[in-house]
């Protein structure tokens, strides 16, 4: 029974490990299996299970975050999310303050002032956090690395601490603006964790903290949460400029579809009912139905001419 279970574990960790990205979780997991498989005298299952581990080392290093698109050379004219972004007028406004702001941080720094350069981004998925931070990032001419915390976030001790270190030893070989998003999940994790995990949890924590106090101040970093009750408030101390990013309202809503459909000759009707029902939809989420919209509607065309040059 104890063997089955160990042997649960490990697919179970082996499914987030592949979630997750994380080729080294992967090995760690296989590796259980095969002695599982070896204990329970099925030798040559073991060795499959070894072979996929080999197979998986060979692999090219897969890194735990995502650097962006490459740094768009010029701030204005070229920059895209800048130009897709859809916000109320007041945190429209906010951020335009901020990017102002960061333009002439050496100043503040000068005068002995804070310069805003720890962001917090609070909102529901799919609102346009990470939108915002490619904007900010473009307007300033600096690549964004973005960092999904959960991904970071290692399943076996030891590695969470070393991850979060290079995350930061790579954003600071140039500048860059660094964004971490889902910054919750260092929390949340904490109370999933096992009783074992939870001074890890606390020694990841202090990690980061401590490279959020040893990074420059010039040093932009951005983190998004939707949940920053869960932060720790050491964390949340960090950050003292904070952006709200809420669902769109309607007007929004009709902004967005606008610039994603302004290509097609769209029925009016056909916007307002799409409108009407994306109440309390996440501007990721009215995306997905403009675009289903919008390819209806080239089918549409598309099936009238075909049966027009047929019928002649
Ligand atoms: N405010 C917005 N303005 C324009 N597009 C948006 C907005 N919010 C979401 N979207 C669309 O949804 C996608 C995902 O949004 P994203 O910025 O990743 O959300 P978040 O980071 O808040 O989860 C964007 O790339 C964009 O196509
Ligand atoms: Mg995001």
């Amino acid at each position: 029974m104890a063997r089955a279970t160990a042997l649960g574990i490990a697919v179970e960790k082996l499914v987030r490990a592949i979630k997750t990205r994380n080729p080294e979780a992967e090995r760690k997991c296989l590796e259980v299996m095969a002695v599982a498989a070896e204990r329970l005298g099925d030798a040559e299952s073991a060795q499959k299970i070894r072979a996929i581990s080999t197979a998986i080392a060979s692999l090219s290093p897969m890194e735990v975050w995502r650097p962006a698109d490459p740094p768009v050379a010029s701030t204005q004219a070229t920059s895209m999310a800048a130009s897709e972004l859809v916000l109320p007028k007041a945190t429209a406004e906010r951020i335009e303050t901020i990017v102002e702001d960061l333009r002439i941080a050496s100043k503040f720094l000068a005068a002995k002032l804070d310069a805003p350069t720890r962001i917090l981004f609070v909102g529901p998925p799919g609102v346009g956090k990470t939108l915002a931070a490619r904007s900010i990032a473009e307007r300033l001419g600096l690549p964004l690395l973005v960092a999904d915390l959960e991904q970071v976030i290692e399943q076996y001790m030891g590695q969470t601490g070393k991850n979060i270190g290079k995350l930061f030893e790579e954003a600071q070989k140039a500048p860059t603006v660094l964004m971490l998003d889902e910054v919750d999940a260092l929390a949340s994790n904490r109370g999933e964790a096992p009783k074992d995990d939870i001074g890890e949890a606390k020694r990841v924590t202090a990690t980061l903290i401590g490279r959020l106090d040893g990074a420059p101040v010039e040093q932009i970093i951005i983190a998004a949460t939707n949940v920053p009750h869960v932060v720790d408030p050491a964390i949340l101390r960090r950050f003292p400029t904070q952006v709200t990013f809420e669902l769109p309202v309607e007007e929004m809503r009709r902004a967005m579809v606008q610039k994603w459909l302004s290509a097609l000759s769209l029925e009016q009707r056909e916007v307002d009912e799409l409108i009407e029902r994306s109440k309390g939809f996440s501007g990721a989420m009215l995306r997905a139905e403009a675009m289903a919209l919008g390819r209806a509607h080239i089918r549409r065309k598309w099936i009238e001419q075909e049966t027009r040059s047929e019928s002649t």
